[in-house]
């Protein structure tokens, strides 16, 4: 295995195998007539960092919509867990930094609720973080991470606890697959469930236009570093040389379907070579990197029709910006 250095970076990070799945999704998406990278990769270290530091965004205002959801209606949110589950764990996907849903996990322990909270990630250093400080911020919290994708993880929190189960899907990780693969993603999910089971989804609902499209394009450019980060990620852990100069960053959002996009856009012809594989880009040639869909009320609504759930109950924040829709496995 070899270590590649680049100078900046305070990781050394150890080359994966042309084996590994990251190789091979990566090698897969850039091969394909419209090159796309899965942005499930953008968290490493740094990517956790600067998602964080988007969070903290004045643009980025999904953050603080559901944050006021969290800090403003968990006692809401409990009472209407309590309602349908008296005993239950809880299971975070997706769980990053978890500083909203600790607001429901501190109102779930001041209850007296007697549960475990097992949240999932695919990024390995957000989940030592977590491991290192829940148990400080709340130390009566009974916790195991779980590190890798969801569904892998799901059914290793399963084998713990047969418990009935409520899921936390939040911070619009959901608009992160388009509609056919939301879709897909609840059928499955639904699969790992039991009836009776809750998810808690957060929804960016649809508004303004130019509010969303700034959201992805902040002033301070770190959605852009951020996008960028993945680049630079591929160059440290596959040996690949992306010159990020050689690209810019185009976000998109079209109000008819709800999906804002975000591309990076090859500034000039180039080939960039990954381990062995050379890729070719043409001038003007757009690397598809992320979507974050919009929903509206109804859509929210008929995806949990169709994929086995009933929709119980919704948390909106006071500018109705943003949900958090409670449904139950039926
Ligand atoms: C947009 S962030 C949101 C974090 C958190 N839910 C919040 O609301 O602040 C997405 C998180 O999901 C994780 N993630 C993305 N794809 C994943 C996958 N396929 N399996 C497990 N975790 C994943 C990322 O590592 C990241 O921490």
């Amino acid at each position: 295995m070899q270590t590649t250095v680049i100078p900046g970076r305070t990781v050394l990070c150890k080359r994966k195998p042309a084996t590994s799945t990251f190789y091979q999704e990566v090698v897969k998406g850039l091969s394909a007539p419209q090159k796309y990278l899965d942005s499930k990769y953008f968290y490493d270290a740094e990517g956790d960092r600067l998602f964080q530091q988007i969070m903290q965004c004045e643009e980025y205002y999904l953050t603080g919509c559901e944050m006021e959801i969290l800090t403003s209606r968990s006692a809401e949110i409990a009472a209407a867990l309590a309602q349908h589950a008296s005993t239950f764990d809880v299971v975070e996907l997706g769980a990053g930094d978890a500083t909203k849903s600790i607001h429901l996990l501190r109102q779930l322990l001041s209850n007296g609720t007697d549960f475990t909270y097992f949240p999932i990630d695919i990024s390995a250093n957000v989940i030592g973080q977590l491991e290192q400080q829940l148990p400080v911020t709340l130390p009566n919290l009974r916790m195991k991470g779980l590190n890798g994708e969801y569904f892998d993880m799901l059914q290793q929190a399963n084998t713990y606890s047969h418990k009935k189960k409520v899921v936390l899907f939040m911070g619009a990780n959901i608009g992160n697959f388009n509609s056919t693969a939301a879709h897909d993603f609840c059928v499955e999910l639904s699969d790992y469930l039991l009836p009776g089971d809750l998810l808690l989804t957060g929804f960016d609902l649809k508004k303004n236009p130019q509010v969303i499209l700034r959201a992805y394009n902040d002033n301070a450019g770190i959605t852009r570093a951020f996008n960028f980060n993945l680049l630079t990620r591929i160059n440290l852990e596959l040996g690949a040389n992306f010159d990020i100069k050689k690209f810019e960053h185009y976000p998109t959002y079209d109000p008819g379907t709800g999906a804002c996009k975000s591309y990076l856009i090859s500034l000039e012809k180039q080939q960039v070579q990954i381990d062995d594989v050379c890729i070719n880009f043409e001038a003007d040639e757009p690397l598809y990197m992320e979507i974050s869909q919009k929903y509206s009320l109804e859509e929210t609504d008929q995806l949990a029709l169709a994929t086995g759930f009933q929709p119980v109950a919704r948390f909106f924040d006071n500018k109705k910006w943003f949900v958090d829709t409670l449904w139950k496995r039926v």
